[in-house]
């Protein structure tokens, strides 16, 4: 298992206007890698483009050595990439359970199915403590537990994941990152797009910034949270 996935001069469109220009990069397997951007920078762009919601209309993205041109979304999803959305997207008429089990739809062995719940509950025992609970009627907090379970039911070697600390109270946000930083220390690679730098760079070993649809800066993440131009630049810090 490698999970390497490789974008590779890509340009995405919408209505003939670039939102990404030219994008190069690289998330290695087994580490977290983070794209930092402010609002409308192209973040989710990005990762509707990996996806091939909204295919790009030039360059190639590969995951481990295979190439995703021209492939369904479901067909990505199944090659081991797993999306946590932006904004959540979990269906509040449905009970938990139910929510997590559409992470799995597409396998029919209940026997796996009920493995994939329990490596979920093991991350999120609250999650097992409500399964039938309307996920609407759960607070914002356990709403992030449930998108994110429901991202990984797709047993996900790559999880790509869009601003998970969107909305979220400050002690939820770190306790979301705690959680990202776990479930990589299992052995899932991270992609993960967010605007809290300095919190996403304590986890993260590598870093991306994306202004205007084009990178603008990498490094490490020591390197990137060292540097007081990028941070007053892009991250409208105030040193
Ligand atoms: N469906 C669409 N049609 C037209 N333009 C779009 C569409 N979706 C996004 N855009 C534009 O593309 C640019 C990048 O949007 P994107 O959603 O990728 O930004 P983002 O970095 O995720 O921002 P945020 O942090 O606010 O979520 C923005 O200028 C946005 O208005
Ligand atoms: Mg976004």
């Amino acid at each position: 298992m490698t999970a390497r996935l490789t974008i590779d001069g890509v340009f995405t469109t919408y209505d003939r206007v670039d939102v990404l220009d030219d994008i190069t990069l690289e998330v290695a397997p087994g580490r977290i890698t983070c794209i930092l951007g402010s609002n409308g920078a192209g973040k989710t762009t990005l990762i509707r483009s990996i996806l091939r919601l909204t295919p790009p209309h030039r360059g190639s993205i590969s995951f481990d050595g295979r190439k995703l041109d021209g492939m369904q979304t479901h067909d990505v999803v199944s090659l081991g990439i797993g999306c946590i959305p932006e904004g959540r997207r979990i269906f509040s008429k449905m009970t938990v359970e139910e929510n997590l089990r559409l992470g799995a739809y597409r396998v029919s062995s209940e026997r796996e199915i009920r493995r994939r719940l329990d490596g979920v509950h093991a991350v999120f025992p609250r999650l097992a403590e409500r399964a039938r609970q309307l996920a609407g009627t759960m607070s914002g907090g356990e709403q992030a537990m449930v998108s994110i379970g429901r991202g990984l039911m797709t047993d996900p070697k790559l999880l790509v994941i869009d601003e998970p600390s969107l909305g979220l109270s400050p002690l939820f946000v770190q306790e979301n990152f705690n959680v990202i930083a776990r479930i990589n220390a299992t052995g899932v690679t991270v992609l993960l797009v967010e605007q809290n730098v300095n919190q996403t760079l304590a986890i993260a070993h590598y870093g991306y910034v994306l202004s205007g649809g084009r990178i603008v800066a990498q490094g490490s993440s020591a390197t990137l949270r060292d540097d007081p131009e990028l941070q007053r630049a892009y991250f409208g810090a105030v040193h």
